[in-house]
């Protein structure tokens, strides 16, 4: 809803939305109860001097440049997970692209049955996407055009430019401010649905923060739009997602390269419970991330942790 610098009739609002005087009333209640500051004033009108700082459905879907993604979309307070809301969602066969989005996560979850800590003022939010077009052992790539979504979202949001760590974390300067969580719901060889988990520090303090991680808004010294970074979310994945249905992963696999920070330097990964060392140079064409250990030994790791970074 975009803040206005003139009144509007009553008379003239009425009539646009094809209701009476008395329902828009009713309208205006309600909105001025969820936290919109409308001004109403007799023989004027009304005008919205400030939205509240919420990812409501219908501030999202405004103008929002995409085909299938958001077209539904369930808000909340606060849950425990909106993982699991996308996982219900999933079962119950709702359309791809239908998005859950709360302002607090209870118990958010991040990869390798991590916490994620989710208070007010970060961008909590689950995709529910069904690649069948792809089979269960490429869901990297969806982790992956997620991540480089993400990134040009926030450039275009925020102008902030951040970096891509493999798999699944978006950094800025050296610390996280986001990350990525695909789960997947499939069968041996065809892939039912994911749910594609976003979590992305943003107007959360330090303090509020774990170690090692930041935020958006501390580095830009700003309250930064929620709304507008998410819609730009939405119409980045939308766009490499239509661009890996018809054109495959090579042109998001070179991008994606070009964003992240560990390719071209020694790295530990570490797998379950074994760490193997190496140099990062890419990520092949599933996803996997391409570890040289030796002139004649490399390796291509499908699922990891990066725990080092040029050490020596
Ligand atoms: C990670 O870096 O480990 C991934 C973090 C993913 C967090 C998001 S927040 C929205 C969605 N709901 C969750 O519980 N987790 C994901």
């Amino acid at each position: 809803m975009k803040r206005q610098t003139h009144y509007v009739s009553g008379e003239e609002l009425a009539s646009k939305l094809n209701i009476t005087r008395q329902a828009l009333w009713k309208h205006v209640s309600t909105l001025q109860q969820k936290g919109y500051q409308i001004a109403a004033v007799p023989h004027l009108g009304y005008k919205l001097i400030n939205s509240p700082n919420k990812l409501y459905p219908w501030d999202i879907q405004y103008n929002l440049n995409t085909k299938f993604i958001g077209k539904k979309i369930y808000h909340y307070e606060t849950t425990e997970s909106t993982q699991d809301i996308g996982w219900q969602l999933g079962f119950k066969k709702l359309p791809e692209g239908t998005l859950i989005v709360s302002e607090i996560q209870r118990k958010g979850r991040g990869r390798l049955r991590r916490n994620w800590a989710s208070p007010k003022g970060g961008l909590y939010l689950s995709l529910l996407l069904k690649p069948t077009f792809i089979t269960p052992n490429r869901i990297s790539q969806i982790i992956l055009l997620s991540g480089l979504s993400c990134i040009h979202a926030i450039k275009e949001g925020t102008g902030i430019e951040c970096s891509l760590k493999w798999p699944n974390d978006i950094f800025l300067d050296n610390k996280k401010v986001g990350g990525i969580l695909c789960e997947l719901n499939a069968e041996s060889d065809r892939v039912n649905f994911v749910v594609v988990g976003i979590g992305i520090n943003i107007n959360i303090d330090q303090k509020t923060l774990p170690p090692k991680t930041s935020s958006l808004g501390i580095e830009k010294n700003s309250k930064i739009n929620r709304v507008k970074l998410l819609k730009a979310i939405l119409e980045n994945i939308e766009k490499y997602y239509i661009s890996l249905k018809n054109g495959g992963f090579s042109s998001i696999r070179q991008e994606w390269e070009k964003f992240c920070f560990i390719l071209g330097k020694r790295v530990k990964v570490k797998i379950q419970l074994k760490e193997i060392e190496g140099q990062a140079e890419g990520i092949d064409k599933m996803g996997r991330l391409i570890l040289r250990k030796n002139m004649t030994h490399i390796e291509k790791i499908f699922s990891g942790d990066v725990v080092k970074v040029n050490f020596n």
